[in-house]
């Protein structure tokens, strides 16, 4: 029988058990990415390992969130950032040269490697074949260190692509059209393999937009072949050397087919607060907006910006909208500074935004009251944009340029007068390294810069035998890492706990820091109940961390994301679900708690919780692996390895 693709770069990698879907394996990993917002802690943590020099092939450190500093706390990182670089043997991506997976496409993705990045775009790198995966900080740290990173051996499901996009439809469409179709929920622990005629039509760049937004279906990752598209792009990178041919066999079994005719797709977009509530352009042409933002790592590469500059060119923007363009990297914006292209942004009106996260990650260009935004980046929950009014869209960039200058959305392939632009991959980039700063030989003599916001890791204590506690919160479904840890304003503090943890649930009831905390110091454990896909969106480990620290050793759900499972059990709070979902209903917010002999019962997977208040007993589940129940009773991860030392 022949293999996916998937399987084969797995095998290639694999360390622990065998790959049969469902089942957990370990994968060696040769890359690795971190950005600021989580590599602080990813790197404090890899020091708390006690290891002079990285262990993997390649690990690289961006930084592309906290880029706005007001306040000493993100220079400060920085400064901690690349001196700990230096010192360890990691390669340094300096502010300004770009947001992580776009630059990380460019300057080192490589077929058939794999990529662990504490980002949970990593999958990004998907459109250059590799099984490229999000993962908390600490999962990072630990393939620094050259240990396997466990996951589920994932289902395969087959994209099997046909026919070539119209002019006007582009690859945001495909992945929108994909979310419509496998929604943000039910993909845990699956691998959408991209195959069929259609792939070729797709540049790598494209293939890259599909694969980033993937992560919006909870998928492990995505991944296209590498075939001559490949080869060109990486040829204009002056990386040749670094292409082989990778295709899935003629053979291969898939666990499931999804078919998608490109030909027929049309403009779509995600409407406010999910990626996944996708409807038509032409629904809302002629609806007024007020604001326009091109950019993020889901659509930043220079095609798409040479496309907007092409639309743009001799237009004006809106007089009741602002444009904010960022290009995903100091190479896509030398490029269009060289091609004439950036002048013609700027002479439309545009506001060219640093080559950085910043809107995307809602450090800066916050909607109006109840502003109506479009974006093409890949998220649009509630807040995200700094402010919770804004109406967020999620759109492609040609939508995104149409729509500027109308003032309204406008459908692309309806009668608005302008010519579509032609672009093709160039056969050359221009190529400067000069931002990245490459690690010495031999480290032993750097100086690591600690200033003050820069913390230590929180070490939590072992799992006490009966779990005696109260529910904290009770939320609802849907809660994002950033209902749990927001960004914005308060992603300074990403280096410093104590501080950051004042933050935790902050958009849903800010009370809830003061309550968990008497809790812990009076020695009551606290609990969250949550509904179905608790802790969806970034890789974010704080989402873990600093309930961690407030006392959090449990969390009861309906379902719970995969990352952020992972998260929870490598901090030591334990993962459970309700065997019946009506359950949920079931239990209140300060309810009191007893898990008795919490210890033998994770073990078995089964969990009996006590409600006194209530007097009910719940049955819950404990999906976890061995190695996570491990980590569970020790505590964490990082006390599991420093038992080992
Ligand atoms: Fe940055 Fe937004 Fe991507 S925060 S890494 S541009 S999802």
């Amino acid at each position: 029988m022949g293999k996916t693709l998937t399987e084969k770069i797995l095998s290639s990698h694999l360390e622990e058990g065998c790959i049969e879907a469902g089942k957990p394996i370990g994968i060696h990993i040769d890359q690795t990415l971190t950005q600021d917002a989580t590599g602080t802690m990813a790197y404090l943590q890899f020091e708390s390992m006690g290891l002079d020099r990285i262990k993997n092939e390649l690990a690289v450190s961006y930084v592309d969130h906290n880029t706005v500093q007001v306040g000493f706390e993100n220079a400060d990182d920085h400064r901690y950032l690349q001196s700990v670089a230096a010192s360890k043997g990691i390669v340094f991506s300096r502010a300004g040269n770009g947001i992580c997976h776009q630059v990380h496409l460019e300057r080192f993705g490589a077929p058939g490697k794999t990529l662990l990045g504490s980002d949970s775009h990593t999958p990004t790198g998907g459109g250059l074949a590799m099984i490229a995966i999000g993962a908390g900080g600490l999962d990072v740290a630990v393939a620094m260190a050259g240990g396997p990173f466990h996951i589920i051996s994932p289902k395969v499901v087959e994209i099997r692509l046909s026919g070539k996009l119209r002019p006007w439809v582009s690859a945001k469409d495909v992945i929108l059209a994909v979310l419509e179709h496998f929604t943000v929920k039910g993909n845990v622990n699956c691998v959408f393999e991209y195959t069929g005629e259609g792939v070729k039509t797709l540049q790598v760049t494209d293939r890259a937009t599909i694969c980033n937004m993937g992560a919006e279906c909870g998928v492990t990752t995505s991944l296209f072949p590498s075939d001559e598209n490949t080869l060109a792009f990486l040829q204009a990178q002056g990386r040749a050397q670094d292409y082989v041919p990778l295709l899935a066999d003629s053979d291969a079994v898939y666990d499931q087919l999804f078919e998608l005719d490109l030909s027929v797709l049309e403009p779509l977009c995600a409407c406010p607060h999910s990626p996944g509530n996708i409807a038509r352009m032409k629904d809302f042409a002629g609806k007024k907006i007020d604001q326009v933002l091109i950019g993020s790592c889901t659509n930043s590469s220079y095609t798409d910006m040479k496309k907007v500059a092409d639309i743009l060119d001799g237009h004006t923007v809106s007089e009741h909208v602002s444009l904010g363009i960022a290009p995903g990297s100091r190479e896509v914006l030398l490029m269009l500074a060289s091609d004439g292209s950036l002048a013609k942004m700027i002479a439309s009106g545009a506001r060219i935004l640093e080559s950085a996260c910043g809107f995307c990650i809602g450090n800066h260009q916050s909607p109006n009251t109840n502003g109506i935004s479009l974006r093409t980046s890949n998220r649009n929950f509630e807040g995200r944009s700094g402010t919770k009014s804004g109406q967020l869209y999620l759109v492609s960039p040609e939508s995104a340029a149409l729509s500027a200058i109308a003032g309204t959305f406008v459908d692309p392939l309806g009668n608005h007068g302008i010519a579509y632009p032609q672009v093709s991959m160039p056969e050359k980039f221009i190529i400067d390294d000069r931002m990245f700063i490459f690690p010495p030989l031999d480290g032993s003599q750097v100086e690591i810069v600690r200033g003050p916001n820069i913390g230590n890791p929180p070490i939590n204590t072992p799992l006490a035998k009966n779990l005696k506690g109260v529910v904290a919160i009770k939320v609802g479904d849907k809660i994002t890492t950033d209902h749990i840890m927001p960004a914005g304003a308060r992603l300074k503090y990403r280096s410093n706990i104590p501080e950051y943890s004042k933050y935790v649930f902050e958009p849903v009831d800010p009370l809830f820091p003061a309550r968990a905390a008497k809790n812990r110091d009076a020695g009551v454990g606290n609990v969250i109940v949550a509904g179905a896909s608790y802790g969806q969106g970034s890789s974010r480990e704080h989402a873990a961390i600093c309930p961690m620290f407030l006392g959090v050793k449990a969390v009861v759900a309906i379902s719970i994301e995969r990352i952020h499972q992972n998260n929870l059990c490598n901090f030591g709070i334990v993962p459970l679900t309700f065997k019946d979902e009506k359950d949920y209903l079931r239990i209140s917010e300060g309810d009191e708690l007893v898990i008795d002999d919490i210890v033998s019962q994770i073990s078995t997977g089964t969990v009996v919780l006590t409600d006194k208040t209530a007097n009910l007993a719940f049955s819950l589940d404990c999906h976890c692996t061995e190695d996570q129940k491990e980590m569970l009773l020790a505590g964490g991860l990082l006390n599991v390895l420093k038992g080992e030392k």
